[in-house]
């Protein structure tokens, strides 16, 4: 994982992007949809992301090829906007070598002075994903009993937070 790079994304990587949100949500397993974003949304919410100042960093290999994502997104309204929602993924061959600390922890950077404080949902039963926010402080504030339906099962879905420096 060496030669993977972490870098600010731009508008050309949108597709890349919605291609790799759109595999990671058809595991069924990690995300709360089982489908992608279309690529005009997509478009649009990296528009908005760059005129709003919000980190969106891309991890790509040597030949840039998109391999993994993390966001953090000003939350809707001027009493929330200082609270950023992170979103996290890699492709499936990518996970467990420590790439997805390095996304949190470039994205983390870029949200310093940006966001008092960042949250995040994750589900009950990815234990992979809650493991790396507490290693990078994130506390468990809540918890939405249930919230989460697929396949017939249930998960609850954890609400974590950190506030930055
Ligand atoms: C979640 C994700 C971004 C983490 O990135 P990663 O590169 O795989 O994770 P890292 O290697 O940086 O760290 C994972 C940590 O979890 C641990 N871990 C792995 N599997 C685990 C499991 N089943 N239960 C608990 N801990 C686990 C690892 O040992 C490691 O801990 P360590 O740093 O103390 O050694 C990545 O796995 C992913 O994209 N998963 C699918 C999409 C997803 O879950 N997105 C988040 C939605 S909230």
């Amino acid at each position: 994982m060496v030669n993977i790079r972490i870098i600010p994304a731009t508008m050309r990587y949108a597709k890349a992007y919605c291609a790799a949100v759109d595999i990671v949500a058809r595991e069924r397993r990690y995300l709360s949809r089982t489908t992608g974003f279309s690529l005009a949304s997509t478009k649009a919410f990296f528009r908005s992301a760059f005129d709003d100042n919000c980190p969106i960093l891309v991890a790509v290999d040597d030949q840039d090829r998109l391999v993994g994502w993390c966001d953090i997104i000003a939350l809707p309204g001027d009493c929330c906007c200082h609270v950023g929602r992170l979103g996290i993924g890699l492709l499936p061959a990518y996970r467990n070598h420590g790439l997805g600390g390095r996304l949190l922890k470039a994205a983390l950077n870029q949200a310093q002075g940006r966001f008092e404080q960042v949250e995040l949902e994750v589900l009950s039963g990815n234990g992979r994903a809650i493991r790396l926010y507490e290693r990078f402080g994130f506390e468990q504030e809540g918890v939405r009993r249930r919230a989460f339906f697929v396949d017939g099962q249930y998960q609850d879905i954890l609400l974590m937070n950190k506030f930055l420096q």
